[in-house]
């Protein structure tokens, strides 16, 4: 393995990185493991301090409850593969506040994996690519979910939307995009990714095949093109999503209103239980909170709501 050689970079132990990590929507419906977008609202806030003493400390300034030993820290392990392939003696120390719900399908273990080692890259003088850090974050996920997936951590890395093509070898396409406005409802029950891929079928019918195919391409070139119709006809899911929405109360009833009231589309976000929609302004995203929150007040089940946009600058580091 070649180490990361930084020696003739100032590095300074004691300095503090502050980065804003954010929410993030996986799979955006028909693409399953290979598309994401990231979202300015919420994100969570994570301050890395590059230390000569070798190891990771984590604090978790949040009511989240979640492992600080780097082993078994999403943030850690991410940090341990960054670490293994720097020259030198460093070590780092972390504190995490959490805003984006841990098993809330809004990519809360990508968002502290990715913020980490895009701060610890900054501290170390940048020297690693934006590909290595979606290597070293994927460690993150791997420890969430079980499996190796970038359709979270690429759009907090890069920014906007991004098309995973591939993780062995990587090859990420950052995808341009036309203005669109996100509602999101957070039901307040757990579904996790682990269980939610654990149901899915291993085999998958030709002629739904042919039909996803058909949604990924045309959800790109409609994303491309800036064509909204296409873009709305191409947000369907004929593999996941039948699976996935029986663990998600509500989801037809919020589906169908949502569009119902001009949404172009949505579904599923992750592996849930969030769900989003996309819409063309910003006054449709909010008449789509509406209707999901009263769907969500109607069950009495708790919920959180947000309106947002893309966001295209993906994580944000500012030195402290
Ligand atoms: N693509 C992953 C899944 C995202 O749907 O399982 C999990 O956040």
């Amino acid at each position: 393995m070649q180490k990361a050689d930084h020696e003739n970079i100032s590095v300074k132990s004691g300095q503090t990185i502050q980065v804003f990590a954010p929410a993030t929507i996986a799979n955006l419906v028909c693409g399953f493991d290979i598309l994401g977008m990231a979202l300015n609202n919420p994100h969570d806030v994570m301050k890395l301090t590059l230390s000569n003493q070798p190891g990771i400390r984590i604090v978790h300034n949040d009511t989240y409850n979640l492992p600080t030993t780097p082993e078994q820290n999403v943030a850690g392990v991410a940090l341990l593969d960054l670490l293994y392939e720097v020259k030198g003696e460093y070590g780092f120390d972390l504190i995490i506040e959490k805003h984006i719900k841990p098993g809330s399908g809004l990519g809360s273990s990508a968002a502290s994996a990715a913020g980490a080692v895009v701060a610890a890259n900054k501290l170390l003088g940048n020297i690693f690519s934006n590909e290595d850090l979606v290597r070293f974050a994927m460690a993150g996920e791997k420890l969430a979910s079980g499996v190796k997936h970038a359709d979270n951590i690429s759009p907090g890395i890069y920014g906007g939307i991004t098309l995973i093509r591939s993780i062995f070898p990587l090859d990420i396409i950052s995808l341009p995009a036309p203005p669109l406005f996100v509602a999101v409802v957070h039901p307040q029950i757990e579904v996790k990714t682990s269980d939610a891929r654990e149901i899915l079928r291993k085999e998958v019918a030709l002629k739904d095949a042919i039909k996803q195919w058909g949604n990924i391409a045309g959800l790109v070139a409609g994303f491309m093109k800036k064509d909204y119709g296409l873009i709305s006809r191409s947000l369907e899911d004929v593999i996941i999503e039948p699976v996935r929405s029986m663990l998600i109360p509500g989801f037809d009833e919020v589906k169908q209103k949502s569009m119902y009231a001009g949404a172009l589309g949505g579904g599923i976000s992750g592996s849930g239980p969030s769900i989003f929609m996309l819409c063309e302004n910003e006054e449709t995203a909010l008449t789509v909170e509406k209707i999901m929150k009263s769907i969500y007040e109607g069950m009495h089940l708790k919920n959180y709501t947000y309106v947002t946009t893309i966001n295209h600058e993906g994580i944000k580091a500012v030195m402290v």
